[in-house]
């Protein structure tokens, strides 16, 4: 059988835009976004029990331990899964372990290509700082760049708020993380000949073109 959608991991320092190109991509594409920070605050705002357990890493800028974000994206993965034939990967994998297990998951159709929004640490700093996000839909805004009407999301009329892990110290612990568990996945991909790095720094539109022109190169689209 052939693909015809892309399956794609962007991978970037917190604040490089994973999500907010993620979601134009799925869009773009067809395609499904998963973003496994975004399940796990869904997860914490229904209260369940494993949703406020993988809170209590995340307000504190740790990683949500390896063997259960591998058991909740295995589900999603599966054949037959909510994920389909193509996707996008928005802050999974990150830790090396997590790679291989991807690997291990989709052995029946690798990945594509792994995109590294490269963007320098004062920026994304600047970025998070900023950042408000719509509690019900997880729309991502800047206090540069509000919704039309006193925050309240322009898609859903949900409340656009600051995300609990935005904080100074849960920041630099999310960093600090980034340089030591995240920044391996790098040479992992590109041993593999499917790392392709794009320039995070301009507007939202110039970085989703150069990241469409990556993935088109690499799936072989005009
Ligand atoms: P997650 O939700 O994935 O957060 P993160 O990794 O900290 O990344 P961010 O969402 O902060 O950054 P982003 O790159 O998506 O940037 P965005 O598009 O929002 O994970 C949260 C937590 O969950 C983790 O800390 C961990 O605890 C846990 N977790 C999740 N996955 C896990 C895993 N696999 N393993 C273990 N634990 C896991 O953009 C940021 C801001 O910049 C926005 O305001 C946006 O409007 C703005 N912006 C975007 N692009 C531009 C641009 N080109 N120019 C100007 N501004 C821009
Ligand atoms: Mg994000």
């Amino acid at each position: 059988m052939t693909r015809t959608k892309p399956r794609v991991v962007l991978l970037g320092k917190q604040g490089a835009g994973k999500g907010t190109q993620a979601a134009r991509l799925a869009e773009h594409y067809g395609i499904a976004h998963l973003s496994t920070g975004e399940l796990f605050r869904e997860r914490a705002a229904a209260g369940t029990a494993f949703g406020l357990e993988a809170k209590r890493y995340m307000d504190a800028g740790e990683l949500v331990p390896d063997d259960i974000v591998v058991g909740v994206v295995e589900e999603c993965l599966a054949p037959g899964g909510p994920l389909g034939d193509g996707f996008v990967l928005d802050g999974f994998p990150r830790t090396l372990y997590q790679a291989r297990e991807l690997d291990r998951v989709i052995t029946d159709s690798p990945l594509d290509v792994a995109v590294n929004i490269d963007v320098p640490r004062e920026i994304v700093l600047d970025r998070l700082a900023g950042r408000r996000v719509c509690e019900q839909c997880q729309r991502v805004y800047h206090v540069n760049m509000p919704p039309a009407h006193d925050w309240t999301c322009d898609t859903c009329g949900g409340r656009v708020v600051q995300r609990d892990d935005d904080t100074e110290e849960a920041i630099d612990r999310r960093l600090e993380l980034y340089e030591t568990e995240t920044v391996p996945i790098i040479d992992y991909y590109r041993e593999r000949g499917v790392l392709v790095v794009v320039d995070g720094v301009g507007e939202g539109e110039e970085v989703f073109e150069r990241i469409v022109k990556a993935i088109d190169a690499r799936i072989g689209c005009p």
